[in-house]
């Protein structure tokens, strides 16, 4: 079989390992989704000599910057169609128990597969003159991709042992194709899950966020769960698992829910932290658990421990700390407010308040709240979304008429210390808190005049004097 290599990049490759004497392949994700009918940008070449020299002439033809990378012998550059091409010399690895670093040494293009993660990532296709685009497939990868498997090509222990992040990976892939991790690959998971302490959080962190991608993310965290992986990557979400009975009560799965919330949103928002925000929303929940005689299940400020939490599992992760985490704890923090606007009378003041506090993540919000409904009952799904509507429309109207949502004070601190001559004090926190409640309550129209009056009398009152 051939594959498609009309690729300029392809030929220049070509021409210039035969120059050098050697045989270069085209490797890995590129194959598999040219075979998949998928658009990938990245192509990793696989040359039975060394990547770098054969990166360094390709570079010159192409005039493009080579970057090498010494320690893992790759080198990559951007061809001229804005791919990334990634050349790495054949290698036949071997692996000490106690580490990722593996004992390299040059190889054939079939020991180089044998070392990869799946079969359907070890498909490669060749670059040379005479039988340029011919498909090398040792380990069955083209049955494995028509069937919807992930296989390993080597017994999984010793693939999963080699870098065990291939076993998050599995199900990573499985959840983005739709594929089946097959049986032995599965139990060797499970006998290899104390292979992960080894790895760094990031590398686990980006398969998390790729899961978090696919259309149907929950596929990713049952397989995780199924496999024990879910209580070492993110036992936030495992602790969520079970249902508790009492007095013959019992509570939702708030797995099962959360799950259902991402899945939900996934057609809403390409927005990744969007998506880390609806599977964190419950996670206080498990702490804040309570059995009330009469009341039932109650998980009373479930919203401010699990945005506490966000930040510890951001920090374990080795996610950004910085405006999008923080982002993903306002949303955990807010996620009920909607609903509680409209369990209660929708007063213009709340519609404020929630406006204030959610600023320009009000969308984001609304649609994270609209995930949250997770009923099997239609018209229980129908009534919540039209309650919505009604609270989208009414901040709509409160937006337009407030202008609240990009809300900045109209009396500042320091027009404060310069009206009365006083430096940075507990006053002037009260005066704005006050001017800032009153506009939220709409005791007063949210502008400069109304305002500087409110400062006035509430300065008065604490005894301020103007200075003249
Ligand atoms: N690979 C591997 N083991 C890993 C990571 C990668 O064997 N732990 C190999 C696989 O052959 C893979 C190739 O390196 O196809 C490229 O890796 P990567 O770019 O991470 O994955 P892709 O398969 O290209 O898929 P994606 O771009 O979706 O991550």
């Amino acid at each position: 079989m051939r594959l498609d290599c009309s690729r300029p990049i392809f030929s220049i490759v070509s021409e210039e390992a035969e120059a050098m004497g050697v045989r270069a392949y085209v490797i890995g994700g590129y194959v598999r989704d040219q075979l998949l009918g998928r658009h990938s940008k990245d192509i990793d070449i696989v040359v039975e000599g060394s990547g770098p020299e054969l990166a360094r002439r390709v570079g010159r033809r192409t005039g493009s910057n080579v970057a090498v990378f010494a320690r893992f012998g790759t080198a990559m550059i951007h061809s001229a169609e804005g791919e990334e091409v990634e050349f790495v010399g054949a290698r036949k690895e071997s692996y000490s128990s106690d580490s990722r670093k593996p004992n390299v040494t040059q190889g054939t293009l079939r020991d180089d597969q044998l070392r990869r993660d799946f079969t359907i990532n070890a498909l490669s296709f060749s670059l040379q003159k005479e039988d340029m685009g011919e498909l090398y497939d040792p380990f069955n990868g083209l049955e494995d991709l028509r069937d919807g498997l992930i296989r390993t090509p080597l017994d999984p222990d010793m693939t999963f042992s080699d870098d065990p992040l291939r076993m998050v990976r599995a199900v990573r892939f499985a959840t983005q194709l739709g594929f089946r991790i097959v049986p032995e690959a599965l139990e060797s998971i499970r006998r290899n899950r104390g292979r992960m302490s080894i790895l760094s959080p990031e590398r686990v962190s980006e398969e998390l966020h790729k899961i978090l991608m696919s259309t149907k993310p929950s596929v990713g965290f049952d397989l995780l769960d199924q496999t024990t992986l879910l209580e070492l990557v993110l036992p936030e979400l495992s602790g969520l698992k079970g249902v508790e009975t009492q007095d013959g009560r019992g509570h939702k799965d708030n797995y099962r829910h959360t799950l259902q919330v991402v899945d939900n949103i996934v057609p809403h928002t390409d927005n990744l932290w969007l998506r880390w925000a609806a599977l964190l929303h419950d996670i206080g929940k498990p702490a804040t658990k309570r059995f009330e005689k009469g009341t039932g299940w109650t998980f009373h400020g479930h919203e401010v421990v699990g945005a506490k939490m966000v930040y510890q599992v951001f920090k374990y992760l080795r996610m950004p700390l910085n405006e999008k985490m923080k982002y993903v704890q306002k949303l955990v923090f807010l996620h009920l407010r909607p609903i509680a606007l409209v369990q209660d009378e929708v007063t213009d003041s709340a519609v404020r308040r929630l406006l204030f506090d959610a600023g320009d993540d009000i969308e984001d919000l609304m649609t994270l709240c609209e995930a949250d409904i997770t009923s099997k009952n239609d018209r229980t799904v129908a009534r919540h979304l039209a309650n919505f509507q009604l609270v989208r429309q009414k901040l709509q109207e409160v937006e337009e008429k407030d202008r609240i949502r990009n809300f900045q004070p109209p009396v500042t601190g320091e027009m404060i210390m310069e009206t009365y001559g006083i430096p940075p004090c507990r006053e002037i926190g009260i005066i704005k808190d006050c001017i800032k409640d009153a506009i939220l309550d709409g005791i007063i129209p949210n502008d400069r005049d109304a305002a500087m009056a409110l400062m006035r009398e509430k300065a008065a009152e604490l005894g301020l004097k103007e200075n003249v």
